[in-house]
């Protein structure tokens, strides 16, 4: 043992969440599923913990061989932390198809793991909700996901002017990028450069490019049919700001058609919030059959982000909303009392066990933020009423007990 301190500091890239964090949190969860449960999507989960084939099995991407936490377990077995939900859902669903009635509208909000570079918008532990349909190869499904992230967008209280939905397709890339390769397997690669075209200067693209392909670097994409009969039908159903996006890529290399990601319009964040697509040969890595699926990832650091840029945050409130002093000890079984008959009507109370001053244990409700405050006295246990003071304003009331909780929950 030595005298070094430990840091209190949290590994690098991932976040505490200390209550207020945590409020703001639950705040994202409860919308996205209430958003995603509106069109009747249920809800799955998995372990953190993946067999690292399981994203070996499509090579050339960046996210395994950079980016995951992969190690070895006492029995020998390499293991990942999951870096995306995706091959996860895609093992889940292809172990049970025959079982399973398909179409199937799953989501699940699960923590993931990738090793980036920490920056804003970028940890190396994100939340992301999935939400994914199986079963459908028709462009009713691509239509149907949009929607649902256009939902999700709307219940945070997302004007249509705060993002734009942008679309493209892999099936134009494909075209685009044959002949132009210098082998077919350099696909993976490619769409990984073009992901990241953005983010590089333009010799450096010139350069990779060049590692790629023998010839100048020029794509010309046309909206094709799906792209075009996608964005009238989501027109039809009053969702006009989703746009054709030739340069839009995505990083993975599964996405077999139309890829999509709602991005934020405000000058102050422009980014990318999350985004998706479609990946109909992903489970014909477990088996022989192929399953159609189309869906999304949206994180939670992104979405906190432009809530914040828009003035979207919930204000933050404790768990109680009242607050039980207690003048002194004689006060105390009284107190307590007050306290147990209000819990078991439902209404979430703090009993001060400090034993400080009144004065005291008032700042304490303060400090932490609860509505209400309601000292207990001889005077009050002799009438049998109490004063309930809202802190905010400092209005009182005086209330018998049995008003008490009518009183609260109308506040
Ligand atoms: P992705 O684009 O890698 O796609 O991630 C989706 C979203 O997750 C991003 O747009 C962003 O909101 C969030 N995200 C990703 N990485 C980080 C990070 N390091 N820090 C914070 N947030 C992050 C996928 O993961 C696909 N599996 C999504 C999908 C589901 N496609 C079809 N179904």
């Amino acid at each position: 043992m030595t005298d070094k301190k430990l840091s209190t500091e949290a590994y690098k890239g991932v976040r505490d969440f200390y209550p207020e964090d945590m409020f703001i949190q639950k705040h994202i969860f409860e919308n996205m599923r209430k958003a995603v449960e509106k069109f009747g999507y249920v809800e799955y989960g998995a372990s953190v913990l993946e067999p690292a084939e399981l994203y070996t099995a499509k090579s050339g991407e960046e996210i395994v061989n950079e980016q995951t936490y992969t190690f070895t377990d006492r029995g020998d077995r390499k293991v990942t932390l999951r870096p995306e939900m995706t091959p996860t859902v895609a093992r889940m669903v292809t172990a049970k198809r025959k079982a399973l009635t398909f179409p199937l509208r799953w989501y699940s909000i699960p923590n993931l793991f990738r090793y980036e570079k920490p920056q804003r918008g970028r940890t190396r532990e994100h939340w992301q909700l999935n939400v994914d349909i199986f079963g459908v190869e028709g462009i009713e499904a691509d239509i149907e996901v949009i929607s649902v992230a256009n939902e999700v967008m709307k219940t945070f209280g997302a004007k249509e002017s705060d993002f734009e939905i942008r679309i493209n397709s892999r099936k134009l890339l494909q075209q685009a990028l044959e002949g132009k390769l210098k082998s077919p397997d350099l696909y993976a690669s490619a769409i990984k450069l073009l992901d990241s075209k953005d983010k590089m200067s333009k010799e450096t693209f010139e350069s990779e490019w060049q590692k790629i392909s023998d010839q100048p670097y020029s794509l010309n994409l046309q909206a094709n049919e799906t792209i075009n009969s996608i964005i009238s039908a989501l027109k039809q159903k009053n969702i006009s700001n989703v746009v054709f996006y030739p340069t839009l890529v995505r990083g993975f290399a599964y996405y077999t058609d139309v890829v999509f990601e709602v991005y934020d319009t405000s000058p102050e964040n422009r980014r990318a919030l999350f985004g998706g697509g479609r990946y109909d040969d992903l489970a014909s890595l477990f088996g022989d059959d192929k399953v159609p699926a189309v869906g999304f990832g949206a994180g939670d650091v992104t979405m906190r982000d432009f809530l914040e840029t828009r003035n979207l945050l919930p204000t933050y409130t404790p768990s109680a909303v009242l607050y039980v002093a207690v003048q002194d000890e004689n006060c105390r079984q009284d107190a307590e009392q007050l306290a147990s008959t209000l819990r078991a009507q439902n209404v979430n109370v703090i009993l001060d066990i400090s034993q400080k001053k009144i004065g005291d244990q008032i700042k304490n409700a303060d400090r932490q933020k609860i509505p209400f405050v309601t000292v207990i006295g001889a005077e009050e246990i002799k009438n049998n009423t109490f004063r309930v003071k809202k802190l905010i304003d400092g209005v009182e009331k005086i209330l018998k007990i049995d008003e008490i909780s009518v009183y609260l929950k109308e506040k």
